[in-house]
């Protein structure tokens, strides 16, 4: 193999039970590809036991373990290496597309950039940040199940995200390992009753005090209303301009159908778009039906329907703030926002992210309009002043979401660095 260059690993599957204990194993020997991806019980109305499968290396899993590749990661087990990088594919990721890929070096996992991520422009970058510190959550957290603690450095060069040293810690499993393969992103509409106050303050303690991240709740009346303003406005200008209207619909998978989830992308039944309301949605699809439309100002109704009317019915609106450069900020957002998330739905809340709210204020969106932009600018400034906006969310309580998304096996995510 020519120096620089990755390869990929071929896998074994192992399931794990609801307990995280092997149920059993299975050689990848004349399996389909497809069927290696990470999957969640079905039918998925039943929320008690979600089983990922994880996936092991069978490259690193005899020889290469006990020679170069792995040998100061013997306190860990191939079985815990593999829930904890699978844990941090199940962490949340702007249009269902994570932009990472994972190496094992000596003690170390590395989170290298893949190749989308180097071709990405700067908007999906940030929103690839938001998402790394998520999945570097996640791995935290699962770590916490095998007394294992991670020292993270962030961008030690340009093609590494991160490098996340494992050490031996302390017996003290997180109370949030648990939620990770239950969470996810629910766009029903929402209802009461409303957290107590303290539930409320239980969830702001999901933050770490040093990550300089905090939740703004945006739910008194003069507040909300203005929130509500900027929400709608935001959301609308996905459906006015062209170059945001391409990036939500090239992220949404009609392709599926209603009923199925896929790997990458969103499925669209996750979108919980409306029987009757389907046959439009899928033609708004062409910029020329959307640019149709537009003449008649349709864009603000789509954003009034797709975040303003959900965001109203919802008991609690919030935003996290965070501190810090952008790429600092949106990583330590992404780390909040993952254990709050992962706390709500271990309470059986639902909650959705309403990224463009916060997000088309910067810079980085360059399709957003210059007066939308300056508005949602001056509106959070005003709502929300000290510190990055960097991520509105809903909150309340559903049904659980007739799609969800799934992922791509552990295989596609693992190189090795020769
Ligand atoms: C940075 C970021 C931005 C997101 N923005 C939105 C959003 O604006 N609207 C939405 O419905 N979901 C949003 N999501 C949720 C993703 O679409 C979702 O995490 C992904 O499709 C995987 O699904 P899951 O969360 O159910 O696992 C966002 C997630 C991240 C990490």
């Amino acid at each position: 193999m020519r120096p620089g260059m990755m390869r990929v690993v071929p896998l074994q599957v192992i399931t794990l039970d609801e307990s995280h204990q092997v149920a059993h194993c299975n050689s990848n020997k004349g399996r389909d590809p497809a069927s290696d991806a990470i999957k969640f019980s079905e039918p998925l109305a039943n929320r008690t036991c979600v089983q990922p499968i994880f996936a092991f290396p069978r490259y690193y899993s005899l020889r290469m373990l006990r020679t170069r590749t792995m040998t100061s990661l013997s306190h860990i087990s191939q079985q815990q290496l593999h829930s904890i990088l699978t844990a941090g594919i199940l962490a949340p990721s702007a249009d269902n597309r994570h932009l990472f890929r994972y190496s094992i070096l000596e003690d170390r996992v590395l989170m290298r950039t893949s190749d989308a991520y180097l071709r990405a422009n700067a908007q999906t970058r940030l929103l690839g940040w938001i998402s790394f510190g998520a999945v570097v959550e996640n791995m935290h957290v699962q770590a916490s199940a095998y007394a294992i603690a991670t020292d993270v450095t962030w961008f030690p060069s340009k093609e590494v995200i991160c490098e996340i040293r494992l050490r031996k810690g302390e017996r003290q499993p997180d109370a949030l390992l648990r939620a990770i393969p239950e969470r996810h992103t629910n766009r029903r509409f929402f209802s009461g009753p409303r957290l107590s106050v303290p539930e409320r303050s239980e969830l702001e303690k999901q933050l770490p005090s040093s990550c300089g991240v905090s939740v703004v709740w945006l739910d008194s009346p003069p507040v909300r209303a203005k929130a509500l303003r900027l929400i709608k406005l935001a959301e609308a200008e996905r459906f006015r301009s062209r170059g945001l209207h391409a990036e939500l619909f090239s992220s949404l998978r009609f392709d599926v159908g209603h009923n199925s989830s896929c790997e990458e992308g969103i499925p669209i039944g996750a979108a919980e778009v409306e029987l009757p309301a389907r046959p439009l949605f899928r033609l708004m699809r062409d910029w020329r039906t959307m640019r149709a439309l537009n003449i008649l100002r349709a864009y603000r109704f789509f954003g009034w329907r797709a975040a303003y009317l959900p965001a109203r019915l919802s008991p609690h609106l919030a935003l996290i703030r965070a501190q810090g450069d952008i790429r600092t900020a949106a990583i330590q957002a992404g780390r909040g926002f993952e254990r709050l998330w992962l706390w709500a739905n271990d309470k059986g809340l639902a909650l959705q992210p309403l990224a463009a709210a916060a997000l088309y204020a910067r810079p980085e969106f360059e399709d957003v309009g210059v007066q939308v932009r300056e508005e949602l600018r001056r509106g959070w400034a005003a709502l929300a002043p000290g510190g990055t906006p960097m991520m509105v969310f809903r909150l309340g309580y559903a049904g659980l979401p007739s799609v969800r998304a799934g992922r791509p096996p552990l295989s596609r995510f693992l190189s090795l660095a020769e």
